[in-house]
């Protein structure tokens, strides 16, 4: 079994194995086909409609990763020079590196208490180059959608919502990424539901899918069969998903509910066997409809954190370096591999956003679902632990706050 990674990836099981035989015997790997085609079995047409119908979107675009989604989707909401959006600075570099790379202007924004974006710090960001406010749900929390909603409204914005840490979440009822105009998910190794690496786009709008759908395939219309020249809407790239991929990914889908599920009653164990202890609280979970992969302890001091995670092995948050601005040295830097002219006139610099910094000093993940050291979070349970290995986690974690 794995020893770090997401949900997913502790589960992998029969149903996946059986898919990505199906594919394997029909010796056909390619996304495209038909009827005709010896040996297609639509693993990734198969995942998109899977994924439309529990996401409860009108369509899905399979990618190659979470980092290609919000590539596409920048390209498809037509986000480009001059642009900026706006990006929280607790978020994986992908969310900010993507923007850069479509040539606009990350606008960086603080976070509240939630780890998510704080709606409150928005407005202030806002100029006449603003196209999009990109909400990353992270730590598999959605972020307040409504007040952002009504920011974009009101300032006629563009809501991509980056979804890649909360497949499945949902917020009021609904799934994240169908709130905004698009959302992008990955399938990396430590997501919620993994295929190795992968990614998918959603979108309601019929528009909008179409510019993904070619932004993510030489510009082609979906679903193609052949290369139909003279038909294709713009220069696009090769984001396309494979079938075994998408045979992974079909099985990973069909089990998203069932690991929340589980994912929600083993957080909530732990969360109360730690609920009435002195010098901590808990993040701001903004839905209960949160993914549960893992589980943030707010210190009352930087110092606190320090020497928790001293005992574990861990380090609080503001270490996590692949997710926090501070530790983004190409972004402060703003090196690009090619000249760009895009963030000339934008200064990043270490502890721009003081908020930011605060919460991520005091914060500490544990384990949940996801085991990830990078992520902070190499301690903890996962979805497999029984409920005497949450027990002593859970005493261990209370043994520890209680003799800082
Ligand atoms: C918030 C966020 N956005 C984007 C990505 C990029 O996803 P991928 O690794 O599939 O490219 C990640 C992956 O860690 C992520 O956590």
């Amino acid at each position: 079994m794995a020893k770090s990674g997401g949900p997913g990836a502790f589960v992998f099981g029969q149903e996946e194995c059986k898919e990505v035989m199906e594919v394997l015997q029909g010796r056909y790997l390619f996304r495209y086909g038909d009827e005709n085609t010896e040996g297609y079995t639509h693993k990734v047409v198969d995942f998109e409609n899977e994924l439309k119908k529990v996401m409860g979107a009108k369509h899905a675009v399979a990618t190659t990763s979470g980092t290609n989604s919000l590539l596409a989707c920048l390209a498809a909401l037509g986000i480009g020079a001059d642009d900026e959006v706006i990006v929280p600075g607790y978020t994986f570099i992908a969310s900010i590196s993507t923007i850069m790379l479509s040539g606009a202007i990350p606008v960086l924004a603080e976070i509240d208490e939630s780890l998510t974006i704080d709606p409150t710090k928005i407005e202030a960001l806002i100029t006449p180059r603003t196209k999009a406010i990109m909400p990353v749900h992270m730590l598999g929390n959605p972020c307040d959608l409504d007040a952002i909603l009504a920011i974009a409204k009101k300032h006629n914005l563009y809501v991509l919502e980056d979804c890649c840490q909360a497949v499945g979440a949902s917020y009021k009822g609904n799934r994240v990424g169908t709130y905004g105009n698009m959302g992008a998910f990955s399938l990396n190794l430590f997501k919620t539901i993994s295929s190795g690496d992968g990614g998918a786009v959603i979108t309601n709008d019929d528009d909008l899918y179409e510019r993904a759908f070619g932004f993510h395939d030489q510009g082609h219309k979906p679903n193609r069969m052949g290369v139909e020249v003279g038909n294709r809407s713009f220069v696009g790239m090769n984001m396309r998903m494979n079938e075994l991929t998408g045979a992974v990914a079909l099985a990973q889908t069909r089990k998203l509910d069932e690991i929340l599920t589980t994912l929600r009653t083993k957080k909530a164990m732990l969360k109360d066997m730690l609920k009435d202890l002195p010098h901590i609280s808990f993040r701001k979970i903004n839905d209960p409809g949160e993914c549960a992969t893992l589980l943030t302890i707010l210190f009352d001091t930087k110092e606190l954190a320090e020497k928790f995670c001293a005992q574990t092995g861990g380090r609080p948050i503001a270490y996590s370096g692949w997710h926090v601005y501070n530790n983004m040295e190409q972004v402060l830097e703003k090196k690009t591999a090619a000249k760009t002219n895009n963030v000339n006139d934008r200064v990043y610099y270490k502890h721009m956003l003081p908020q930011t910094d605060d919460i991520l000093d005091r914060a500490v993940n544990i384990s949940v679902g996801v085991v990830d050291k990078g992520l902070g979070s190499g301690y903890g349970i996962n979805i497999c632990s029984t409920e005497e290995e949450i027990k002593a986690v859970g005493e261990n974690i209370r043994n520890l706050i209680l003799n800082l």
